[in-house]
């Protein structure tokens, strides 16, 4: 693990880490478990992460926990999901509040059960005077969700002459989603083995660099992060221009 930061070059950290926290349903069928062991289990790996990028310099970390999508799962496995969600939150803020960590939430919150609803909100007015690293999780959130809903508000704009048509540009787009505050993460990292977005700050993405890995979020400790720093240090991101130009 030392060697993976000793290797790393802390002038030229990535801003931004997003993550796909996948496989924690296929990590507890390996070891013969209901799909809630393996979230459970991931709670455990959130922790050490959160702790390993705020300790490495990272300022924003973006877990995806929870997406629109997911609601389409068993009732019982969403229901302890939504539970678990609001005993992390409550068990967390000691150590968000310890390591200067800020809490965040994107996606539609209002529809989450209300006790996960307050707790998460509770938990961000809590820690919203920290700065050392802002903690995203994604909650109920869906990329083609918020760019329907950031496309709503920027149409009304235009029809009540708030904004001009020719008003709307890139950064305007950028300025209407829920990571407004929030700068594009320079590396998106999925565990287990999965090599998709399934609906992830699609928008933010256009020139992330991508990790991929096929351990199972439970089992992603610090020296996986690590590793996945290191992998995107040695990436060479041209911004669609050639590599003579970046000497
Ligand atoms: C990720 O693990 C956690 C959530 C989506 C909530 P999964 O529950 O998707 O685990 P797999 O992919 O089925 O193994
Ligand atoms: C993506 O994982 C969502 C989260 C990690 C919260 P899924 O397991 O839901 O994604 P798919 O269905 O495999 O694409
Ligand atoms: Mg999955």
């Amino acid at each position: 693990m030392s060697t993976f930061l000793e290797e790393i070059d802390h002038t030229s950290l990535p801003r931004h880490i997003a993550v796909i926290m996948d496989g924690n349903g296929r990590w507890a069928k390996k070891h013969g478990k209901p799909r809630i062991f393996g979230h459970k289990n991931g709670v455990q790996a959130v922790r050490e992460i959160t702790e390993c990028a705020a300790e490495t310099g990272i300022e924003y970390l973006t877990l995806y926990a929870f997406s629109t999508e997911n609601w389409g799962r068993p009732a019982l496995e969403v229901t302890a999901l939504m539970h678990l969600l609001v005993e992390t939150v409550k068990n967390e803020i000691k150590t968000l509040m310890k390591n200067d960590i800020r809490l965040n939430a994107i996606g539609d919150l209002n529809q989450l059960p209300k006790k996960t609803h307050d707790a998460l909100i509770s938990g961000i007015e809590m820690t919203k005077d920290n700065k050392r690293m802002t903690l995203t999780l994604a909650l109920n959130y869906s990329s083609r969700w918020e760019l329907t809903e950031a496309i709503k508000v920027i149409s009304t704009k235009v029809s009540d002459g708030t904004i001009a048509t020719e008003d709307i540009n890139s950064e305007l787009i950028s300025a209407h989603l829920t990571t407004h505050n929030i700068p594009d993460p320079e590396l998106l990292i999925r565990t287990s083995g999965e090599h998709r977005v399934s609906n992830y700050l699609l928008w933010q993405i256009a020139y992330t660099e991508f990790y991929f890995t096929d351990i199972f979020w439970p089992e992603f400790k610090k020296q996986h992060l690590l590793e996945a720093i290191l992998d995107y240090q040695n990436r060479e991101r041209r911004f669609g221009k050639t590599s003579d130009q970046l000497i």
